[in-house]
């Protein structure tokens, strides 16, 4: 009897110390190294922590429908996946591939099928929360973050509809995502019986297949090569840089000669690495003939995130600038109409999507573009 009251005390003791912790880890962090950065506030904080479990554990209040979804894709998306998510001949293709069997026992039929070319989102994702993560964090490419949630809903509806998961009536929301998850082709895709993340399919191994030894001193200097490819294997699958997009971080070896020897094919800047590290601009601040200041011209742009897509000098997605302006010298009309609204066909088949800036904004980066692009 007497050890009620003492264990109620301890209780509330130990809730006391749980309540002091999460409250002065910050603090605690920011002590821990006086004189060097702060804590994160819990703006900052919300402001990354934006991911959604595959419980759905973090997904946001709203919801969508396929018809409110189908106007999301027409303005949003089409230019660079298609009009019905089969994509153009660049990016890849996000509806196809599944059929009503796959929806029935969630495991896409296809995949295991050799000669069916290509895999598109749908046949491979398993979970319907990373589209909705993907999407809400990443899309549109040139302008990640900047859907609503009832946006993300929608335009997810509406290529869940193109692929037959959910009816033409259908409203996505935090409410009917299980609902659209029980019927995603491949949800029964996912394995983890394999090296890489073994499960309990392969208890006895206790690590995954590969072992690093973190090393703080005396280590090796540079890598030892253990093996490698015999030359004769080397285009045993042809020329691997013509059998890669022409986009992304992997470029692909020109496989057609030996290693080593550069081949004619030229190599563009990865794309998925120009936004993180823009071209820096030269340090002196100048302008140009025409009086362009070309440093905040190069600013703007970087900004915009053009240089996302353009190089100064490099072909990324779009054309260099100066080779823009070469083609168009002095035009500035026609180039600060044509950011404004982009195009397609002045380059080649990749569209550029309209941009969302001032007409002051425009004319700079035209004046700039069509008076050679000066750094
Ligand atoms: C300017 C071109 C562009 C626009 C506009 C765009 N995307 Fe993308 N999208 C891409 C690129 C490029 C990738 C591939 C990125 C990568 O592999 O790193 C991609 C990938 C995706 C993927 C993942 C495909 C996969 O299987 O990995 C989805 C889903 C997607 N986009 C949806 C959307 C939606 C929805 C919109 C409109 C709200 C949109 N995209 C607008 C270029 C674009
Ligand atoms: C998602 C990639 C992408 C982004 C972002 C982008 N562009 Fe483009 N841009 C392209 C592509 C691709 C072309 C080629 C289009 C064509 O062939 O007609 C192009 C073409 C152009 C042209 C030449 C048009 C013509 O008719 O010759 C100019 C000028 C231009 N971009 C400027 C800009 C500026 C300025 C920005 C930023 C405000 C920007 N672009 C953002 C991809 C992009």
């Amino acid at each position: 009897m007497s050890s009620c009251p003492e264990r109620a005390i301890w209780r509330a003791m130990a809730l006391l110390v749980l309540v002091l912790v999460l409250v002065c880890a910050p603090v605690f962090a920011a002590d821990k190294y006086p004189g060097i950065g702060r804590a994160a506030t819990p703006k900052e904080l919300a402001a990354w922590d934006i991911d959604v479990r595959p419980d759905f554990l973090g997904l946001p209040k709203g919801s969508g429908s396929v018809a409110q979804g189908q106007n999301v894709w027409e303005t949003k998306c089409e230019s660079c996946h298609g009009v019905f998510g089969e994509s153009n001949q660049v990016f890849s293709p996000i509806v196809g591939g599944t059929t009503a069997e796959d929806v029935k026992t969630g495991r896409v039929a296809r995949l295991t099928d050799q000669a069916y070319p290509g895999r598109t989102t749908l046949m491979k994702v398993a979970t319907l929360s990373t589209l909705w993560d993907y999407i809400n964090r990443a899309m549109p490419w040139n302008q990640p973050k900047s859907l609503t949630p009832d946006e993300v809903y929608a335009v997810l509806a509406y290529l869940l509809n193109l692929g037959n998961v959910v009816p033409d009536n259908f409203t996505l929301s935090d409410q009917t995502m299980a609902q659209a998850q029980s019927r995603m082709p491949n949800r029964n895709g996912m394995t983890t019986a394999h090296g890489l993340w073994p499960g309990k399919e392969l208890r006895s191994m206790a690590k995954p297949d590969v072992a690093a030894v973190a090393c703080m001193h005396n280590c090796v200097e540079g890598p030892v090569v253990a093996s490698t490819l015999p030359d004769f294997a080397r285009n045993q699958h042809g020329n691997l840089a013509e059998q890669n997009r022409p986009v992304g971080p992997q470029r692909g070896a020109d496989t057609s000669r030996p290693e080593g020897k550069a081949g004619s094919q030229p190599v563009a800047v990865a794309v998925a690495v120009a936004p993180i590290a823009p071209p820096k601009p030269a340090v002196a601040p100048k302008t140009d003939g025409a009086g362009v200041d070309s440093k905040a011209a190069l600013a703007l742009a970087t900004k915009l995130n053009c240089t996302a897509c353009h190089g100064v000098s490099q072909k990324i997605v779009g054309p260099a600038f100066t080779d823009i302006a070469k083609k168009h010298a002095g035009k500035v009309d026609y180039l600060s109409g044509k950011i404004r609204s982009g195009g397609t066909g002045v380059w080649g088949p990749i569209p550029m999507p309209a941009q969302t800036l001032s007409d002051a904004d425009a004319r700079l980066l035209a004046s700039w573009i069509g008076t050679g692009a000066a750094r």
